[in-house]
């Protein structure tokens, strides 16, 4: 696809911004929160501070491709019944909306308002093809839980002459040195692309607990580490008490020699300790935001940073998804290796 311009909802600190960044793309993000609106504007990320449901694809039309990434909400809340019913309601409005049916006024009798922003994505979609102007591609992102929706999508998409594909997607698999699992759906109209879409390929080999590092074997490498990417001196283990089961203590043990736990908002508790079981300094937010693939140098701003770093799409697996739902050359990803990341002003020459 040629000039390409992309429009993010809740777009956060800028995981996703910061690959169309490196890929050479011009995005614009569209988010409320003023700390992450304060960070965008230090990295110089274009934004549109305010409520995505107050805007649609006509003020923004230069773009042809929309990303997004709605805020988790209440139905990822596992085995709680509130979550599911709100997901029930969630697939229910999608295919109402699908059909053509105006559904805000449902939306806002909704318990949880919140509950309504994953369909914003399917509304602005909706309002491009009655402008004429569909969208040419399409990339949407959230918790696994979220799958269920991406699924309808996927359905109601395909019937809107779009090529899907959507699956949960491990970040480890894409050179980020951290286990983190995301429903990711990208879509492309099937005049604007070769072949139907596909999903990237892993690149590194999966994580699994206890096992030792693979090595480098049929093209797909060995999971990168913290250690590969953090500048410690030493070897050190992080207690996250990330997950759920097992013994507590054990719970979210990584060593420095493997990938982090899924990095969330909590990650500045994470303690750090050294192998004769000295405390080491917690991470910085520029260690946190590494461990997302962020450049080391991005400049984090405003307050609740930790929850800004956990919010994000790492921008590694963000640049292989973009690559793959834009049909642009794989190559275009190869410098952009974990350990050999750029520094952000450097890149973006500020
Ligand atoms: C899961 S995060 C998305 C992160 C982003 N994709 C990234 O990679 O940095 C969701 C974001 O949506 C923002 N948000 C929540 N409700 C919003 C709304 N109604 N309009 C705009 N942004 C909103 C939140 O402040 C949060 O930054």
């Amino acid at each position: 696809m040629h000039a390409v311009e992309i429009v993010d909802l809740f777009a956060g600190p800028g995981g996703l911004d910061v690959a169309a960044t490196w890929l050479g793309i011009p995005v614009v993000g569209i988010e409320l929160d003023d700390n992450a609106c304060a960070t965008r504007k230090a990295a110089g990320l274009r934004t549109t501070q305010g409520d995505v449901c107050d805007w649609g694809p006509e003020n923004f039309p230069k773009a042809n491709v929309l990303a997004a990434g709605p805020p988790c909400q209440t139905y990822t809340v596992a085995g709680s019944g509130t979550g599911r019913q709100d997901l029930n309601d969630v697939l229910t409005f999608a295919k109402r909306m699908a059909n053509g049916e105006d559904v805000t006024a449902d939306l806002k009798k909704l318990s949880d308002p919140r509950t309504a922003l994953v369909l914003e994505p399917l509304r602005w979609v909706i309002r491009a093809i009655e402008n004429e102007r569909p969208y040419d591609a399409i990339i949407l992102e959230q918790v696994p839980a979220v799958r269920p929706v991406w699924e309808v999508m996927d359905e109601i998409l395909t019937g809107l002459e779009y090529s899907v594909d959507h699956n949960v997607l491990r970040t480890e698999e894409y050179g980020v040195p951290q286990t983190r699992r995301r429903a990711v759906l990208i879509a492309r109209r099937k005049d604007k692309g070769k072949v139907d879409v596909t999903l990237p390929a892993a690149t590194h080999h999966p994580y699994r607990k206890g096992v030792p590092r693979p090595e480098e074997a049929g093209g797909i490498k060995p999971w990168v580490t913290m250690g590969d990417v953090l500048r410690r001196p030493n070897p050190f283990v992080v207690v996250s008490n990330y997950g759920t089961g097992g013994d507590p203590k054990a719970r979210g043990l990584r060593k420095s020699t493997e990938p982090s736990a899924t990095v969330t908002g909590k990650i500045s508790r994470n303690r750090v300790i050294a192998p004769d079981s000295t405390m080491l300094p917690r991470f910085t937010p520029a260690e946190a935001g590494q461990l997302q693939t962020f450049p080391a140098d991005y400049p984090w701003s405003g307050r609740d940073i930790a929850q800004q770093i956990g919010n994000a799409i790492p921008p590694l697996l963000a640049a292989h998804v973009l690559v793959a739902a834009l049909d642009l050359d794989p190559k275009l990803l190869n410098k952009w290796t974990a350990p050999r990341l750029p520094l952000w002003f450097e890149t973006v020459g500020q």
